[in-house]
């Protein structure tokens, strides 16, 4: 299972969210070798697929070098709670990791009390979690700023602060997700908010790991604008939705990041 870590050479990690997507097993096999294929040559890459849960079993242990992640977990260890997963049974199936506040969760109900309670869920199952913070819009005023300043406090005061490291944000501004790519935020906008992240990190757990924190770019990437985000943008890596469907846009995401 490759690890979700940085070496002092820069150490991307791409991470690319399936949401309900392909279809059938079948599909979602051929998509993952396809992936595959490609990772195995890179090294300095650490690529990460989340696939829905019932892929999960039959994705896992097929790629020595693509880390399964489930795309939510439950705030609850077990029970009655007909429809859940919990984080246990998700790392169970293969997953070493889980996303945690994506926004289509928290649209669908997740508060913030929600999504500390899962992380804790996780983090106690034994998964890494990319923890997704992000406005819903951005007012002259910076109060958004206060929003995703929230967001991740709420998670970390729930939290054993040893396992802080075990988390990697993801920065997605909810308006810029699912749209045209031309509405990705740009790089020295997204520079700008990895900085204010670590930062408030840096607040809880001190300057030195706060600064070091991992912290990935999420909304409306592709390969055109990959290559800017990455070279400009101070950031660890991306979370990728439609373009991880594409074995070649993810494809090439992976060699780009690897190269430079
Ligand atoms: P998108 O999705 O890349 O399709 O905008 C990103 C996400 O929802 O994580």
């Amino acid at each position: 299972m490759a690890k979700i870590h940085t070496t002092a050479k820069k150490h991307f990690i791409l991470v690319g969210n399936w949401k309900m997507n392909p279809d059938t097993l079948d599909d979602a096999k051929k998509l993952f070798s396809a992936l595959s294929r490609k990772a195995q040559k890179m090294s300095k890459v650490s690529v990460v697929i989340a696939p829905p849960y019932p892929f999960i079993g039959p994705l896992a242990g097929k790629s020595e070098v693509i880390s399964i992640a489930a795309q939510d977990v439950s705030n609850e260890p077990r029970g009655a709670f007909t429809g859940g997963v919990s984080a246990r049974q998700a790392k169970a199936a293969g997953a070493s990791a889980t996303i945690i506040g994506h926004s289509e969760r928290r649209k669908a109900g997740d508060t913030d009390e929600i999504i500390a309670q899962k992380t804790f869920e996780a983090l106690d199952a034994g998964l890494r979690v990319i923890l997704c913070v992000g406005e819903k819009e951005r007012d002259q005023h910076a109060h958004y700023l206060r929003a995703i300043r929230d967001q991740i406090l709420v998670v970390f005061s729930k939290i054993d602060k040893k396992k802080a490291s075990w988390i990697t944000i993801a920065y997605e501004p909810v308006w810029a997700i699912g749209k045209s790519y031309d509405t990705a935020l740009k790089p020295s906008d997204i520079h700008e908010m990895s900085i204010y992240i670590k930062k408030v990190i840096s607040e809880v757990l001190g300057q030195k790991p706060g600064l070091k924190f991992q912290v990935l770019y999420g909304g409306s990437v592709n390969f055109e604008n990959a290559q800017a985000i990455l070279s400009d943008g101070a950031i660890d890596g991306l979370l990728v939705g439609r373009q991880s469907l594409d074995p070649d846009a993810f494809g090439n995401m992976i060699e780009y990041a690897n190269n430079l």
